[in-house]
């Protein structure tokens, strides 16, 4: 991966791990499920995807029910919430024919799944979304943010670090290379405030999200970011690495486990309403999936079930939901124009 003695940042370390066209975490396996690495919320529950098909309808009635919709799924992992959100909406005629879903992914192993997976659905898959039509657009983003690349700063006796990834003695180690305060402004897009000592960010994160807000603004429509992140200010080194369901040091095996970090949601709400999305709601997935109505749709699912198949619904109805599970970790982030005034799920 790296010769001898060479440093490279922290993003492109990762990059490298994660996406290496032959080798990259995501380009040659399928991490999500029990088999994986780890389980994200649609493959913990069909319900989570039919709150979400639900929201999806709802905003569409909000904004004018337009006779053409974009529905745009940003990293599609296995399928299984594009799968469910289509299957769902079958329901509702009117939007189905409105609404157009596509899938916006970077792993070419994923997407053959998610092709295999999908193949008697209608979808498209993008590359850019510059490319998708100029119709309303919703973007759904669950677990997607948190995987891009980031960058880390610190700042010791008024001058700044950025952390780098040197190969030296057959292993990886962390060092840092001095660089200048107004480089790491540049990179961030805007000046850095002077009790700020640490910073994390994904310079190509906050390209896509200003990428997504531009559409958002010309065409209409919302953004719904699902993550794991936090809602203060002031920054921590948050970058996590999982593999087998279990914690790991992604320096001793960087192509083999997942690398992501956490959201730092006050930088995401900054930036989103510099672009002009002025309406933005925040929340946790545990208060967003009760008002969407989860524990109602446990109801009706479970009543005719055996004993043993109810339990199994309400234990996933937990996992999603408990403050000690994904309930408060995750987050959930709207961003919107102030004259769709939706906040449903909020
Ligand atoms: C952690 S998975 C989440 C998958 C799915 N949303 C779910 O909840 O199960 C992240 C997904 O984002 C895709 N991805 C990561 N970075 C991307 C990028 N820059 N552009 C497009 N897709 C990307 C990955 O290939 C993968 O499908």
């Amino acid at each position: 991966m790296l010769k001898d003695n060479t440093k490279v940042p922290l993003d492109k370390f990762i990059e490298k791990s994660l996406f290496d066209k032959s080798k990259g975490y995501y380009m040659v396996k399928n991490p999500i499920g029990h088999k994986g690495d780890f389980i994200t919320s649609p493959n913990v529950s069909v319900m989570f995807s039919e709150m979400i098909a639900i929201w999806l309808i709802s905003f569409w009635k909000k904004i004018g029910s337009p006779k053409k919709i974009n529905i745009v799924e940003l990293g599609g992992g296995n399928g299984e919430m594009m799968f469910q959100i289509i299957k769902t909406i079958k329901k509702f005629e009117k939007f189905e024919q409105s609404a157009k879903f596509i899938i916006l992914d970077k792993s070419p192993f994923l997407k053959n799944i998610q092709k295999i997976k999908m193949k008697n659905m209608n979808i498209v898959w993008t590359e850019n979304i510059k490319k998708i039509s100029k119709h309303p657009t919703i973007f759904l983003a669950n677990e997607f943010f948190d995987v891009f690349p980031i960058k880390q700063f610190t700042k010791k006796k008024n001058l700044w670090f950025e952390k780098h990834i040197i190969y030296k003695d057959k292993t990886f180690k962390f060092c840092e290379k001095k660089i200048m305060k107004q480089n790491v402004e540049k990179l961030l897009g805007e000046k850095i405030a002077k009790n700020q000592k640490f910073l994390e960010f994904s310079k190509s994160g906050l390209q896509m999200l200003d990428a997504v807000s531009k559409k958002i603004k010309n065409q209409n429509g919302g953004l719904l970011i699902i993550d794991y992140g936090y809602k203060e200010k002031k920054m921590f080194d948050s970058i996590q690495s999982i593999k087998n369901h279990k914690k790991t040091n992604f320096l001793e095996n960087p192509y083999n486990c997942d690398i992501t970090h956490l959201i730092n949601f006050h930088l995401f709400r900054k930036k989103l309403k510099k672009n002009k999305l002025d309406f933005i709601k925040l929340t946790s997935q545990r208060e967003f999936l009760i008002k969407m109505g989860i524990k109602e749709r446990a109801e009706i699912i479970s009543k005719n079930l055996p004993f043993s198949s109810k339990v199994d619904v309400y234990l996933r109805v937990k996992r999603l939901i408990d403050n000690n599970q994904m309930g408060s970790l995750f987050k959930v982030l709207l961003a919107t124009k102030k004259i769709n005034n939706f906040s449903l799920g909020f």
